[in-house]
């Protein structure tokens, strides 16, 4: 696997690429989950490339930009192991250069839950996947469903701009418990870590009640309360929601997902499931 840092290396080995070539766009701190998206992208892809990019613009003023974890040197190991051809790790002043003055706002599907709960944070999700698609021009973008508001926003951008990328999704990759693999769950204490079990756990026994014929808004109540009695501090948000326009479901039907964010000590956690 080649490692590229600046522009004139990418715009040289782009240029040299040839077939079908898939982006998985990072933000480091590699695991399980991100590398089923690595796998898939060299299923369906002839090269695979990978971006490793702690983007300031998505994390609030109050957000954990300054410990979220950096390790580059292992991630780089993993990704190659996993079959990645190419890495790209761009600056700071690469993707947002002096003067760097537009904003992606993608409305309606951005601005419920996690867009609700973080301020501008899909602005800056936005804008970033739309730099890295220009600039690496993948046939093929692979996101989690793990971040499944994200994936959304990203198809509408995608769908709007008329971007000339396929955009896939890969399941969510989660621990032997249920416990979706994310960067974060490294913030956990040993006993977090036990309690956020509670996560998965909701959204299983919710969508049992929900299939079950059980009123959706009890449902959700007693999902909210369950979480608050196994540790977590605070629910911002357990709803059941149309899969593509994310808006809210009271009567079962169509493509549903249950999504939630709760937080546990100073983490805040995310993650859903098709109902
Ligand atoms: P990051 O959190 O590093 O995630 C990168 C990709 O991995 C995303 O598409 C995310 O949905 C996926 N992913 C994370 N955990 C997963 C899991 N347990 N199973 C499957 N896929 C998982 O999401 C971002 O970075 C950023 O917002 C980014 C899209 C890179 C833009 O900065």
């Amino acid at each position: 696997m080649q490692t590229i840092r600046t522009s004139e290396e990418l715009a040289l080995a782009r240029s040299n690429l040839e077939g079908r070539l898939a982006l998985v766009p990072t933000m480091g701190a590699l695991h399980a989950g991100h590398m089923a998206l690595v796998a898939e992208a060299r299923k369906r892809a002839d090269t695979v490339v990978a971006t490793i990019f702690v983007n300031p613009k998505q994390f609030g003023a109050n957000e954990d930009l300054s410990r979220y974890p950096r390790r580059e040197a292992e991630d780089a190991k993993m990704l190659d192991y996993a079959g990645c051809d190419l890495l790209w790790v761009p600056s700071l002043a690469d993707i947002y250069p002096p003067g760097f003055a537009t904003t992606i706002h993608v409305a309606g599907v951005s601005e419920r839950w996690e867009g609700e709960a973080r301020p501008g944070h899909f602005d800056g999700v936005a804008t970033i996947v739309a730099r890295l698609l220009l600039r690496v021009r993948p046939d093929l973008a692979l996101f989690g469903e793990k971040d499944f508001q994200q994936l959304a926003v990203i198809r509408r951008m995608v769908s709007d701009l008329s971007l000339p990328v396929e955009v896939a999704s890969v399941p969510t990759v989660r621990e032997a418990d249920g416990l979706a693999l994310s960067s974060r769950n490294a913030y956990l204490s040993p006993q977090q870590r036990e309690q956020a079990v509670a996560i998965p756990n909701a959204l299983e026994g919710a969508r049992a009640a929900i299939l079950s014929g059980t009123n959706v808004e009890d449902v959700l109540e007693e999902a909210r309360a369950s979480l608050l009695d196994r540790g977590f501090s605070h629910v911002d948000y357990f709803a059941l929601v149309d899969s593509a326009t994310l808006e809210p479901v009271r009567r079962p039907q169509g493509e549903m997902r249950l999504i939630a964010a709760a937080v546990i000590g100073t983490t805040r956690l995310i993650d859903n499931l098709a109902v």
